[in-house]
């Protein structure tokens, strides 16, 4: 991997960097992607999991995947790729994680500036008043309710749904000032998400992507490093703090 002078400069003089996250930063600590070859919904239909009438239609077929992917979750820690970007708030003034990723493995892993696009495996909330559940929900009397009555469901986005507009509405801001936007173990297909790449590009930032193969969006980046963003990641941060 050659991390070429103009790269070097453009890490030596950026202030505010983003990390654009996708699955695929995730894979590394076996915890499965989306699309691509062993992809989730290769083997099961979004349609019957991740949408609202899906979980009004059978709540418990939703919930037994949700428990089954916060298993997974909670057996997994984050990887190399997670802690090079925490690690990288140490090296640059202002660094900020934008995620689609559900996982809250860019949390454990350090990382203090995060917006979550999707959502949060970890959070629940009532689909009649709203009230938050944050904690480890009861399943011994079936799907959990709320004391209104209300079914609970896990603060995810589902398909069809509006991202969260604070995240989005913070997401927007920082990427617009980005010097360099990193673009990370993501398929780039998913709107609204993917339009922050294009917003970061028409506003000046410097797009490196890391990815095992080219995206969507490889065609509009500066530079794009084909490879485990594992391992890819600890290079460029190890680059960085050898040239401070
Ligand atoms: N390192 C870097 N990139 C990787 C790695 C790895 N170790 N493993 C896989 N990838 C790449 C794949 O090549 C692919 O481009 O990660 C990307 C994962 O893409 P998707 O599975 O489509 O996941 P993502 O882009 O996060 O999906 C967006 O879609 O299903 C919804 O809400 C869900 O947040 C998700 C959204």
């Amino acid at each position: 991997m050659k991390i070429d002078d103009e790269l070097l400069g453009k890490l030596n003089e950026a202030k505010t960097i983003v990390f654009f996250t996708g699955a695929g930063i995730s894979a590394e600590s076996v915890i499965p992607t989306f699309r691509g070859k062993d992809g989730i919904w290769n083997k099961l239909k979004p349609e019957e999991l991740a949408n609202f009438n899906a979980f009004l239609k059978n709540p418990d077929m939703v919930w037994e995947w949700y428990q089954h992917r916060k298993k997974i979750i909670h057996e997994s820690e984050p990887n190399p790729g997670h802690i090079a970007i925490a690690e990288m708030q140490n090296q640059f003034p202002e660094v900020a994680v934008v995620t689609q990723n559900i996982d809250n493995l860019h949390r454990r892993a350090g990382s203090k500036i995060i917006y979550e696009l999707h959502g949060n495996i970890e959070r629940n909330y009532c689909i009649k008043c709203h009230k938050y559940y944050n904690t480890e929900l009861d399943f011994s009397h079936g799907v959990p309710k709320c004391e209104c009555g209300g079914l609970i469901r896990p603060d995810v986005v589902w398909f069809g749904e509006y991202l969260p507009q604070d995240q989005f509405r913070f997401s927007e801001e920082i990427s617009s000032r980005a010097d360099i936007f990193f673009i990370v173990g993501t398929s780039a297909v998913v709107y609204p998400a993917a339009s922050l790449i294009y917003s970061a590009k028409a506003r000046g930032a410097f797009l490196i992507e890391v990815n095992i193969e080219p995206t969507e969006a490889s065609s509009i980046m500066n530079r794009s490093f084909f490879g485990k963003a594992g391992e890819i990641l600890p290079e460029i941060l190890s680059t960085i703090i050898a040239k401070n």
